[in-house]
């Protein structure tokens, strides 16, 4: 079995990708340093799969971490997901996230590149297009100024991954652009696991139905969409994470340095009332809602174009907002019955 190293494989769309590379063949190695997560999610990756993955409690900004793996492990290939994730926090303490955030890319390909690992695949995000002029967004659709540090710290990880294969380093790369990761596996062993208050819609849409969040706050219906509020692209986080395997898939056949940028999303932009509706159709419960001013930076609308993902990785998604809504609520749910 090939070993694949998951940086922020304890993370939320770590978690989920560490189940579909097992199920697709692969033995995923976890490295977390639990910042955002926490060891519990071992368990339930266990409880899906019958198998204990191999877990490291570590920085992968530490140099003598990743060295210490590749003598325990030998490691074919690196899926970096490991990033601090948050706008607002990034808006106030920079440099904590281009440390993290670029720093560990940095260090992640000097190891690699001493221990000769070719295939990278790193989480990238659709806040690099901001607010595009044509939608759905393509990946020739311009990258535009990133409106936070957050957003910022992704478009130089790509530029850097671009200058790097340019100079013909042994390094095979894909950039996977996220667009809105939501749901949770269908088992409910594992999920999104947001600390403290969300900063996502799912979360506190399930939260607010759980009672933990009085209300959720809709911010402005009145832009220019359907129903007045913002328009995203949710994606399944499993559809997401099949993603993964595909682009691993896809990078092992390369035999010249490559990079390339996919989209990874529906392909279908949904408005927040419309998430909010799928949610109260498959939870068959109101949602206690308000709707208040739009929220400064917010993006208006955003959804991908998904013809290359699915031409070239032969990736297309298999679930539908309403199996994230019934999958987060369930996983909410089976949170709760936890405590
Ligand atoms: N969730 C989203 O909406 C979204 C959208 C676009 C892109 N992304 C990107 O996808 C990746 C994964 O996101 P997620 O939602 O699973 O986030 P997450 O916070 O759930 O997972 C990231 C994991 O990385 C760990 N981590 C952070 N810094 C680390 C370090 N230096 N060393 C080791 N572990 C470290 C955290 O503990 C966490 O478990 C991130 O790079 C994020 O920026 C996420």
């Amino acid at each position: 079995m090939k070993k694949i190293l998951i940086t922020g494989g304890a993370g939320y769309i770590g978690s989920h990708t560490a189940v579909e590379l097992w199920n697709s063949g692969f033995e995923p190695i976890i490295l977390d340093d639990l910042s955002n997560s926490n060891s519990g999610v071992l368990d339930g990756l266990e409880s899906i799969t019958g198998k204990r993955f191999t877990f490291i409690q570590g920085d992968c900004n530490d140099l003598a971490v990743l060295e210490q793996i590749s003598k325990d492990h030998h490691i074919s290939g690196v899926i970096h997901f490991a990033a601090f994730k948050s706008v607002g926090e990034s808006t106030q303490l920079p440099l904590k996230y281009y440390k993290n955030n670029v720093g560990s890319l940095l260090v992640l390909l000097d190891w690699m590149a001493r221990q000769e690992i070719k295939d990278l695949v790193f989480s990238s995000s659709c806040t690099v297009y901001g607010q595009p002029e044509v939608l759905p967004v393509t990946e020739a659709t311009p990258r535009q100024e990133a409106e936070s540090p957050y957003g910022n710290t992704k478009k130089i990880c790509e530029d850097i991954l671009v200058d790097y294969v340019k100079s013909k380093a042994p390094i095979r790369v894909i950039s996977l652009r996220y667009f809105n990761p939501v749901g949770a596996h269908p088992s409910s062993k594992i999920g999104e696991l947001p600390l403290g208050v969300p900063q996502n819609l799912v979360p506190y849409i399930t939260q607010t139905a759980a009672g933990i969040r009085e209300k959720l706050t809709v911010f402005g219906n009145d832009y220019d969409t359907p129903d007045g509020s913002c328009v995203r692209d949710y994606i399944h986080v499993v559809d997401l994470a099949d993603a993964h395997i595909k682009a691993l898939s896809f990078l092992s056949d390369k035999t010249e340095p490559f990079y390339e940028v996919f989209n990874v999303g529906s392909g279908n932009g949904n408005t927040v009332l419309e998430a909010i509706y799928a949610f109260e159709k498959v939870s068959g419960q109101a949602l206690n809602y308000v709707i208040g001013p739009r929220r400064p930076g917010d993006v208006v609308k955003t959804w991908a174009d998904t013809t290359k993902i699915r031409e070239v990785l032969g990736w297309s998604p298999k679930f539908s907002l309403e199996d994230s809504m019934r999958d987060s609520w369930n996983w909410q749910k089976a949170l709760g019955e936890r405590k």
